[in-house]
Order: C-alpha cells, then structure tokens, then sequence
C-alpha cells in the first residue's frame, strides 16, 4: 500500500470545484485535505466520495468544544472512514485525552493530531488573550500535551518538526504547511520551505495547497513534488 506523504489542500467553495482538480490526481501519489470551506460547502457525503474514489483523506476541522462533543465529532468523522482528523490542542488535557479514546484503536483507526498555535497569531495577538508565554514555549507546551493525551503527532511548521518529535515518541506525525517547490509563487506564506528542506527538517507530511491546484498541471507538480521528497530521503 503507498503510503503518500503530500497531502493536497482542497481549498474550493464546492464540491464542483475540488472536483476538477482530484480527478486529476492519483491515490497513490497524495492524500487530500478537506477544511472547514469545502467541508461546510459539500458536507460528510463529499468525503466519502473522496475515499471511495481511493483517497485517504485528512479532515482538518479542528475541532475544539467540551470534550463530550469533540469525542461525539470525532467517532462520526472516524466511522466517516477518514485517515486523519484534528483538534486545537488548546482545548485541554481532558477534551484531548476524549478525542484520543473516541478515534478508538487499530491499524485502521483515524489519526489523530494537534493544532497547537494558529500561525496568524502572534505574540501581540495572544497577549490580548492574556497569554504571556512566548509563543515558542506556548507550542512545545501544547505539543506536550497532545503527546501525553496519546495523540499522533502536529500539524507546526517545519521549522519546528524537529524539536516537537520529541513528545510523540518516534512515530509522529509532524504535519507541515508553507511548503513551497524552488521556484513557485509564495502567495500570502511568509516562511517557506521546499519539500526536500521539510523533510530535512523532519516533516513526516507535507500539505500543499496552491502549487498544486493552481497549476497549469496538477498532475506532474504532485508527480514532481513527490520525487523531491523521495530524493530528500
Ligand atoms: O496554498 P497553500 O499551500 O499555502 O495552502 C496551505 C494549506 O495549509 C491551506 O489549507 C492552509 O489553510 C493550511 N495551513 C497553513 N498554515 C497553517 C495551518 C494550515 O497554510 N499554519
């Protein structure tokens, strides 16, 4: 079974849209990423479509309530047949250990991951929360935490893959966006790395979005997005 490590944002106000690119694209060469637009456009059938067509599909909703509705959102999305689903990790120690246990156990379970820090924060912004902690710090504590409540790993950035690993034991999933091929447009990302840095840096998955969708052939970028990766390893 491949094992993709490009998941591909679906980043589309419908169903219609996203579906222009996926056909388009190949199973074994990527995973796809459902977020809150496409998701509130095209619902839960939209991404049983997508897995039925064969693709395993990463449902970044990131979910963060009282712990009995975070664990009742995260067996429908787990019974959903998705690979992997999210919550913010700032929703605490009990809702996360709650999410942990609702993805239940086995090979074929949901993984589950954190969001730790939103990047659009900053420190200024989390001092309005009266957070005063560095950021920094703030994430590592997060990150932390989502590993001793028994979650799989992070969605960060790749700069910080390496030193999060840590609380995820050595299988972590450290999922990271900004990734930008040598050469493609950076849109609204600021700090970016290319495949091959990410890995580097240890990345275990990358999310890609506009390289991707807004290329003239979606096809050969995830085909070359791959190889870099490949020969990164
Ligand atoms: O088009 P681009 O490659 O920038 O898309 C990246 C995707 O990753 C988008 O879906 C974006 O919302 C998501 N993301 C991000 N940065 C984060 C978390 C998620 O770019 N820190």
């Amino acid at each position: 079974m491949s094992d993709p490590r490009i998941l591909v944002a679906l980043d589309y106000p419908a169903a219609a849209d996203a579906d222009r690119l996926v056909e388009r694209l190949d199973p074994s060469l990527c995973r796809l990423k459902v977020g809150k637009e496409l998701f509130t456009a095209a619902g839960p059938r939209y991404v049983e479509q997508l897995a039925a067509r064969g693709f395993e599909v990463f449902l970044d909703l990131k979910f963060h309530d009282i712990p009995n509705t975070v664990a009742s959102a995260c067996r429908v999305a787990a019974d959903l047949g998705v690979w992997m689903l999210n919550v913010h990790a700032l929703g605490g120690r009990r809702m996360l250990e709650a999410a942990r246990e609702a993805v239940g156990e086995g090979a074929e379970r949901p993984r589950l991951i954190a969001v730790t820090v939103l990047t659009s924060m900053e420190q200024a912004d989390l001092g309005e929360l009266g957070i005063t902690e560095p950021v920094g710090e703030l994430v590592d504590r997060l990150a932390g935490l989502a590993g001793r409540a028994g979650l799989d790993g992070v969605v960060c950035s790749a700069r910080e893959a390496g030193p999060l690993a840590r609380h995820f034991g050595g299988g972590g999933l450290m999922v990271t966006p900004g990734i930008r091929p040598a050469g493609a447009a950076r849109g609204d990302q600021r700090r970016v790395m290319t495949p091959a840095e990410a890995r580097a840096a240890g990345s275990t998955h990358i999310v890609v979005g506009r390289p991707v969708t807004r290329a003239e052939d979606p096809a050969a970028a995830v085909e070359a997005i791959a190889a870099e990766w490949e020969r990164a390893g």
